[in-house]
């Protein structure tokens, strides 16, 4: 279940985690993304125009765009139908997987704790988020999860910053990491696509 989004974690380094409440926004912030070198984009389902946000990156050449925060059957099949390739969830339940795997659409689930990671490899969910990464026990915890669990790939998100990224990232069981820190709030309202583009490309220098 899991091939799909394990490609996508080594696209990037980093998936920019997206909360936009502007339309008008989501084409200048995709190119901004992807001309950076960061062409997985996640669009949470968090604002009233999330699915029409989806609808209109997905235009923008080179771009990867998923859904995030995916939490029911009703989310993941209009993530689909709003063009969305994959989508991100912070935890996992049997309705929802079962629902993304009827309709097709790659989710990378959540997991924070050791049971939690092995119910979904028992489901053939071998890459997995890991939410709230720096409160769940940050990058010792997967360092130890990673003992055991070799092989479950992971996708910290969740207090992740260009500060502490370099720490997931040296870890054998990680892949990328997720962050709002390259699309913040302030310079998503004042359309700083400039910024973000400087954002976008120091991110994917990051190892
Ligand atoms: C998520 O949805 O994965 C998190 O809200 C992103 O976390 P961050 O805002 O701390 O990067």
């Amino acid at each position: 279940a899991s091939s799909y989004t394990e490609s996508l974690c080594h696209r990037a380094p980093v998936i920019p985690v997206l909360v936009v409440d502007d339309i008008d926004a989501a084409i200048p912030l995709a190119q901004a993304l992807v001309t950076g070198g960061l062409p997985v984009l996640e669009v949470t389902l968090r604002t009233p125009v999330a699915m029409s946000v989806i609808r209109e990156m997905s235009q923008v050449p080179g771009g990867i765009v998923g859904a995030g925060t995916v939490l029911t059957p009703e989310d993941a099949e209009n993530a689909k139908a709003a063009g969305a390739q994959f989508a991100v969830s912070p935890g996992a339940t049997d309705r929802l997987l079962g629902a993304c795997e009827e309709i097709g659409l790659p989710i990378l689930p959540g997991a924070a704790t050791a049971s939690e990671a092995m119910a979904l490899l028992e489901r053939g969910y071998t890459t997995q988020k890991f939410f709230p990464a720096e409160v769940a026990g940050g990058a010792a915890m997967l360092k130890s999860l990673s003992s055991p669990l070799p092989q479950i790939l992971f996708c910290p998100t969740g207090g992740i910053s260009h500060e502490n990224a370099h720490d997931y990232l040296a870890l054998p069981n990680v892949a990328c990491v997720g962050g709002s820190w390259v699309a913040p709030k302030d310079l998503l309202r004042a359309g700083d696509w400039g910024r973000i583009l400087e954002l976008a490309k120091e991110a994917a220098r990051l190892h």
